[in-house]
C-alpha cells in the first residue's frame, strides 16, 4: 500500500496515524451521511497502517518472542487480504474471506497463551503493562477473536463495515501494549 510508505506524511496520514493511535478526529469519527463511501476509503487505508509494520522480527533471538511475532504476522497478513478485498483492490472471493477470518480467529485465541511466559528480547516491542494489566491484555485479545468472528462478508459493503471493529481491536491493544516506533 503506497500509503504505508510515501516518505513525506500528508495531511491525511497524519489524521490516519492519529486515528490510529489516539482517538480519531472528529471527521473520522462522525462522518456526514453523504461521506460514507469517502469515509470508509479513508478508515480503511488507515487499518492497512495497522498491517504494515512487517520485518519487525529481523534478528529476534528469543523463541518465545518470535512466536508471538510471527502469529501477529500471520494476524496482519489476514487482515491485509480482508481489507484489500473491502477495498476493492482484490476481488471479494468468499472461501479466501473465510478463510482469513479462521487465521485471524485462530491465531488471536492464541495471543494470551504466546505472551504468557514474560519473555523478553531486544527487538522486542512488547510492553510490561501486558504483564501488569493481565486480564485487560486478555480481554483485549478476546475482542479481536469476537470481531473477527462477526466479519460478515456478505458483499463490499459489509465486509467494510464489519472489518473497522477488528482495526479497532488491533488499534485498542497495540496503543496500550505495544511501544510506537
Ligand atoms: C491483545 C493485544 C493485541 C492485539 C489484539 C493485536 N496485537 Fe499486534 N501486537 C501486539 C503486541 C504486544 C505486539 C509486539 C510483540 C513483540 O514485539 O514482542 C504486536 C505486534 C504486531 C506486529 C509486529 C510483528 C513483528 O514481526 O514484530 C504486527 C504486524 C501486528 N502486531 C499487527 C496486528 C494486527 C493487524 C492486529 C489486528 C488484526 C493486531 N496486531 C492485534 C498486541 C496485539
Amino acid at each position: 500500500m503506497q500509503i504505508a510508505f510515501k516518505p513525506v506524511l500528508t495531511a491525511q496520514h497524519a489524521k490516519c496515524l492519529l486515528a490510529i493511535y489516539h482517538e480519531p478526529p472528529e471527521e473520522l469519527r462522525q462522518p456526514k451521511s453523504k461521506d460514507t463511501a469517502v469515509f470508509r476509503t479513508l478508515t480503511l487505508s488507515c487499518l492497512l497502517l495497522l498491517a504494515n509494520a512487517a520485518a519487525a522480527h529481523n534478528g529476534v533471538k528469543d523463541p518465545n518472542v518470535m512466536a508471538r511475532m510471527m502469529a501477529m504476522e500471520s494476524i496482519a497478513g489476514a487482515f491485509k487480504t480482508l481489507v484489500s478485498m473491502a477495498k476493492n483492490e482484490t476481488p471479494l472471493h468468499q472461501a479466501k474471506a473465510r478463510m482469513a477470518r479462521d487465521t485471524i480467529v485462530l491465531h488471536s485465541d492464541k495471543i494470551t497463551p504466546l505472551f504468557e511466559d514474560h519473555a523478553t528480547d531486544q527487538k522486542s516491542e512488547a510492553l510490561p503493562a501486558i504483564w501488569a494489566n493481565w486480564e485487560d491484555f486478555s480481554d483485549r485479545a478476546d475482542d479481536l477473536t469476537k470481531s473477527a468472528q462477526a466479519l460478515d462478508f456478505k458483499d463490499r459493503a459489509a465486509l467494510a463495515d464489519t472489518l473497522g471493529a477488528v482495526g479497532g481491536a488491533c488499534r485498542a491493544c497495540h496503543k496500550q501494549y505495544r511501544e510506537k516506533k
